[in-house]
C-alpha cells in the first residue's frame, strides 16, 4: 500500500487520543503532516495540549499541532462527561515536548490542502467546525483534500440527543456545510463504532502490552469505559490501514440544523444502486480485526 498523506483533525478525547497513537504507530502506511484541533470533548485549551501530551507519549514530537476553533460556528459549546474533566480520563500523561504551531488550524487547513490538492486525506475526529470555517475561507477546501474520513453521526439514533451523534450535534452547522461541499466523504457513526466496544478482556490485552503507551491507553481506557465501550475515533485510522475490514454503502447525507429536538442528525437518504449520494456510509466492521489491529501497532510504541 502506498504510504497515505494524513491531517488528523480532533478533540482529544480517549477515542481520539487512541486514534493518534495507532496512527503514530503505523508510520510506514501513514504520513502524519500535523494535528489541528478542535474544542469538543473538552475545552481547546485541553484539547491542544492532550495532542502534544499523546505525541510526548509516542516520542513523535516533531509532528505539528495547529491550534484551532474554540467553539462551534453559530451555537454554544457544548463538552462531553466521558472522557473527564481533563479529557483523558486523568491519565498520567508526559508534557508537551515541543511546542504549538504558531499557525491557526483553519488556515493550516486551507494552505496545506491547497498546497497538496488531491493528495491528503483529512480524518475528521471531533466536531467540524475547523473544516467548516476553512469553508468559510475557500468554499472548496474540503474538495482539495483526497478525501475526508470522518467519525460522526448515526444512519439511526444519537448519543446526545435519540436522533443525534455528538460530532454532529455540537457543530451541526459546520456538519452541514461539510456534506453539501461535493467533497469525497466517508462517514463513519455509531452504528458502526458500537460493533468495536473495549471489553474487560481487550482491556487486559492493551494492559499486557507493557510499554508505556499500552499502560496509557489502559488508564485512558479504564476511565472512558465507565461512560462508553465504542472505540469510535480509532476505527476512521483503522479504515485507512485496513480498509477490507470495513463495509458500507453510498448515500445522500444531510444535517438537520433547524427542528430544535433533531438538531445535528444525520439524516441518510439510501440510493438505487449505481447512485452517487454524497458520502460513502460505513456500516460494518470486523471487530476482532480491528482490535488485532490495533493492539498489534500500540505495542510498536515507546
Ligand atoms: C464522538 O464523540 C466524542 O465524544 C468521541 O471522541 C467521538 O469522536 C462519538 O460520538
Ligand atoms: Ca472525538
Amino acid at each position: 500500500m502506498a504510504r497515505q498523506a494524513i491531517i488528523i483533525d480532533c478533540d482529544p478525547g480517549v477515542d481520539d487520543a487512541l486514534a493518534l497513537l495507532l496512527a503514530l504507530a503505523s508510520a510506514d502506511e501513514l504520513d502524519l503532516l500535523g494535528i489541528s484541533v478542535v474544542a469538543g470533548n473538552a475545552a481547546l485549551a485541553k484539547t491542544r495540549y492532550n495532542a502534544q501530551r499523546i505525541l510526548a507519549l509516542a516520542g513523535r514530537a516533531e509532528v505539528p499541532v495547529h491550534a484551532g476553533a474554540a467553539g462551534p460556528m453559530l451555537v454554544d459549546l457544548r463538552t462531553a462527561d466521558v472522557h473527564g474533566d481533563d479529557g483523558v480520563g486523568g491519565a498520567a500523561l508526559p508534557e508537551p515536548a515541543a511546542p504549538l504551531a504558531s499557525v491557526n488550524a483553519v488556515s493550516y487547513l486551507c494552505d496545506t490542502l491547497a498546497a497538496r490538492s488531491g493528495k491528503i486525506t483529512l480524518c475528521c475526529l471531533g466536531p467540524l467546525t475547523n473544516l467548516g470555517l476553512a469553508i468559510g475561507q475557500n468554499k472548496d477546501a474540503p474538495n482539495l483534500a483526497r478525501r475526508v474520513v470522518m467519525m460522526g453521526g448515526a444512519a439511526a439514533g444519537g448519543n446526545v440527543t435519540g436522533y443525534a451523534e455528538f460530532n454532529f450535534f455540537v457543530d451541526p452547522h459546520a456538519a452541514r456545510l461539510v456534506f453539501q461541499s461535493g467533497a469525497e466523504l466517508v462517514m463513519i457513526g455509531l452504528d458502526l463504532t458500537r460493533q468495536v466496544p473495549i471489553t474487560p478482556a481487550r482491556l487486559d490485552q492493551i494492559a499486557a502490552l507493557g510499554n508505556k503507551a499500552g499502560q496509557a491507553a489502559h488508564a485512558m481506557l479504564t476511565f472512558y469505559c465507565r461512560g462508553d465501550t465504542a472505540m469510535h475515533d480509532p476505527c476512521v485510522i483503522a479504515y485507512l490501514l485496513a480498509p477490507t475490514l470495513f463495509s458500507g454503502r453510498k448515500a445522500w447525507v444531510d444535517i438537520e440544523i433547524d427542528d430544535p429536538e433533531r438538531i445535528g442528525q444525520s439524516v441518510v437518504r439510501e440510493i438505487p444502486d449505481g447512485g452517487k449520494g454524497n458520502a460513502l456510509v460505513l456500516d460494518k466492521i470486523d471487530a476482532d480485526g480491528f482490535f488485532d489491529l490495533l493492539c498489534e501497532r500500540l505495542a510498536r510504541l515507546p
